[in-house]
């Protein structure tokens, strides 16, 4: 498959290979090695929605790599491409195609990076769609995970926040399925993952634990996944008030925690975290977010078929 959309699409082998190519890309970089596998090439980061880290860790990725970016950063409030003017995003992609050798979009509407793959013959590279999908999130946080721990397979990873919007929960628990992790999935009634995705894990015989007690979530993990409370999927700002701030985890909880848990966030987070726990050992998710960068070089090079 050329394009990157879903964690549905991927099989153990696939995302060894990825690891694996993350892994050699981070040692050249360690070994401060110029990189030139995708000298010549182009990728297009097109952005409608905010992004601090996919989008800068993609355009640090392909400039690690010797290659170049183009960019459109938009949102609904600063409008620069002609989308504005009511260009499709299919009409739109097929005029990018002719410029890029690599597409990665984010957009807050579901299924649209599905839409771009389908107009483009270039691969299309999915940062986020709405409250669906982000699985080069999911992607770096097995990598983060396997540095860490050594291995995902057999760990009890507790989900923990908004499952309801959350996309990178979303992408995450098709991961951790395929390495038959035990999950804890803990969140206020009103953020808990959709009943669909809980009812195709439990039948693809994985175990999962429903709460709504973060200490209890806690008690059990070996890896703790923090998740920011969504504000901008919800449909009232009331109903946002209502459960912004229900679940923090601070250092009063982490003494329930087992030895040797690990606390991942995809971030930016809000009150989630209390910043008391960044000093935590196992607190992880500034590393995570450097992993992207590996993580996003290995998928340029390997969907474009920019190395051995
Ligand atoms: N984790 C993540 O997707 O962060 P950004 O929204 O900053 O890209």
């Amino acid at each position: 498959n050329k394009d990157i959309l879903n964690a549905a699409q991927f099989r153990l082998e696939d995302i060894e290979t990825i690891m694996n190519t993350a892994g050699h890309y981070e040692q050249l970089l360690i070994d401060k090695k110029v990189i030139k596998d995708m000298e010549g090439k182009v990728m297009a980061a097109l952005f409608f929605e905010p992004s601090t880290r996919t989008r800068l860790s993609f355009e640090t990725a392909m400039l690690r790599l010797g290659g170049a970016v183009i960019t459109v950063a938009e949102s609904e409030t600063n409008q620069i491409s002609s989308t504005a003017k009511g260009e499709t995003i299919q009409d739109a992609i097929s005029v990018i195609d002719g410029y890029a050798d690599v597409i990665v979009i984010r957009n807050p509407v579901t299924g649209t990076a599905d839409r771009a793959a389908q107009a483009a013959l270039h691969p299309v590279i999915n940062g986020g769609d709405g409250s669906g999908q982000h699985p080069t999130q999911g992607l770096l946080d097995i990598y983060t995970i396997m540095k860490a721990k050594g291995r995902v397979e057999g760990l009890t990873i507790a989900l923990v926040g908004d499952l309801k919007y959350g996309r990178t929960v979303h992408s995450l628990v098709d991961f951790f399925a395929l390495y038959g992790c035990d999950l804890i999935l803990a969140s206020p009634e009103a953020l808990k993952m959709p009943p669909e995705i809980v009812r195709n894990l439990r039948a693809g015989g994985i175990n999962v634990k429903e709460i709504d007690s973060l200490k209890e979530a806690v008690a059990d993990a070996d890896v703790l996944y923090v998740t920011r409370v969504q504000k901008e999927r919800f449909p009232i700002v009331a109903e946002y008030d209502q459960v912004k701030d229900l679940f923090i985890v601070d250092q009063d909880l982490l003494r329930e925690a087992k030895e040797g848990m690990i606390i991942l966030h995809p971030l930016p987070r809000v009150n989630e975290i209390a910043l008391e726990v960044d000093s935590y050992p196992g607190a992880l998710y500034f590393q995570q977010a450097h992993n992207g960068l590996f993580v996003r070089m290995a998928i340029l090079a390997l969907v474009t078929g920019s190395v051995l």
